[in-house]
């Protein structure tokens, strides 16, 4: 089979991904692209990569014959290199969230709707070992209709948010790690939200992404009700990101100590006294022979999702459809917020 070929342009948090590609029996990675001159050659020589093949503008990789580009640029470049990308005629995998206004959603819409590639969301967390697993129980209805759920994720990253583009990203911005997996398994999406949260009290200077924590309350069109907390100044240790989910037959969580603390799971007809503890693998049990990015075997099963729609030619998994999901919901809850924590509609963009 002819292997893909993959330009990657961010090469942060992107590289995660270029690992998998560059590992992957069916692609191989052709490009890089990066504004920091350092760290471009750095991975070129990463990757294995002739100079010709690092550009420092993002044309340059649209103009490779690379079927698939990988974006790990900062939220603000996403929409505009994701359409570039796919006017191009490429694939695109795009890093989490799809981005940062509604405006900038509804252009991505757009764009995706008028191409013949494919472009999927990379939210790892629905790929989480312990979400797949979840997703199955609740399918199978072990914990009957769900109506309530909570998400936080409080992790604190004030070097990354001082002074750089995270200043401008409202923690609420940054909810597609909370929702992503809560409406994989209540396959459902948000119709209107309410949020809290203004003040920065952390840092001298406020901005929008050092505002101290945002909790926000979301509906869903099966009137179930979603809570989210979501901070990236405040100081917990281990870094909280936390799944609850309760329906009418019983309920899933997480530990409040990362991934390496137990949950908790009851499904109705057990023994309500004993209770039983689960594991929140990030990783698949026994899977030591595939390309890993970060975050366990979740982005492995990502990649291979991503690359079975584009040879199959379906829709992948997490499509723009299922990415606004994850992402337009937050960027209403900050404007909520804003305006003294009133509810408003979340608008819904389907292709
Ligand atoms: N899914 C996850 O678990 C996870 C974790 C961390 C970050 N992310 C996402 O990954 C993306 C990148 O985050 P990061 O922390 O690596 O960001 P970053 O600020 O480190 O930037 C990543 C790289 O992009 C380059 N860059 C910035 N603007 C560019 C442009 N216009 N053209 C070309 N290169 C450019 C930078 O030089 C840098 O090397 C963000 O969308 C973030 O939300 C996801």
């Amino acid at each position: 089979m002819k292997k893909h070929k993959v330009a990657m342009v961010g090469v942060g948090r992107g590289t995660a991904y270029g690992h998998i590609f560059s590992n992957h029996p069916d692609t191989e990675v052709i490009a890089l692209c990066d504004m920091d001159e350092k760290s471009l050659e750095q991975n070129g020589k990463e990757f294995s990569l002739p100079d010709s093949a690092l550009f420092t503008e993002y044309d340059g990789i649209l103009q490779t014959d690379a079927d698939i580009v990988v974006i790990g640029t900062p939220i603000p470049f996403h929409s505009e290199q994701s359409i570039k990308a796919l006017e191009a005629g490429k694939h695109v995998l795009c890093e989490v969230t799809a981005s940062d206004s509604v405006e900038s959603c509804i252009k991505m819409v757009d764009a995706v709707r008028k191409a013949k590639t494919k472009f999927m969301l990379a939210e790892n967390c629905c790929y989480m070992q312990f979400a797949l697993e979840w997703d199955k129980n609740i399918k199978a209805g072990k914990i009957g209709t769900p109506f309530y759920a909570e998400a936080d994720y409080v992790h604190e990253i004030r070097s990354l948010v001082d002074g750089k583009w995270r200043s401008n990203r409202a923690p609420l911005h940054y909810c597609s790690h909370s929702l992503g997996p809560i409406l994989m398994w209540m396959d459902d999406h948000i119709v209107r939200c309410t949020a809290s949260g203004t003040e920065s009290r952390s840092f001298p200077v406020a901005t929008d992404g050092n505002i101290d924590i945002q909790v926000a309350l979301f509906e869903t069109a099966k009137g179930a009700t979603i809570k989210m907390a979501r901070s990236s100044v405040a100081l917990r240790h281990p870094a909280l990101c936390t799944y609850n989910i309760i329906g009418t037959e019983g309920f899933m969580e997480s530990s409040r100590m990362g991934y390496k603390g137990k949950g908790r799971r009851y499904f109705a007809g057990e023994d309500p006294e004993e209770g039983i503890e689960i594991d929140i693998d990030t990783s698949a049990p026994g899977i030591t022979d595939i390309p890993l990015g970060s975050h366990g075997t979740s982005e492995y099963f990502l990649v291979r999702d991503f690359l079975k729609a584009i040879e199959e030619d379906k829709t992948p998994p997490i499509d723009i459809v299922k990415g606004m999901d994850m992402t337009i919901p937050g960027l209403i809850a900050h404007e909520a917020a804003k305006k003294g924590g009133v509810w408003l509609d979340v608008p819904r963009i389907t292709d």
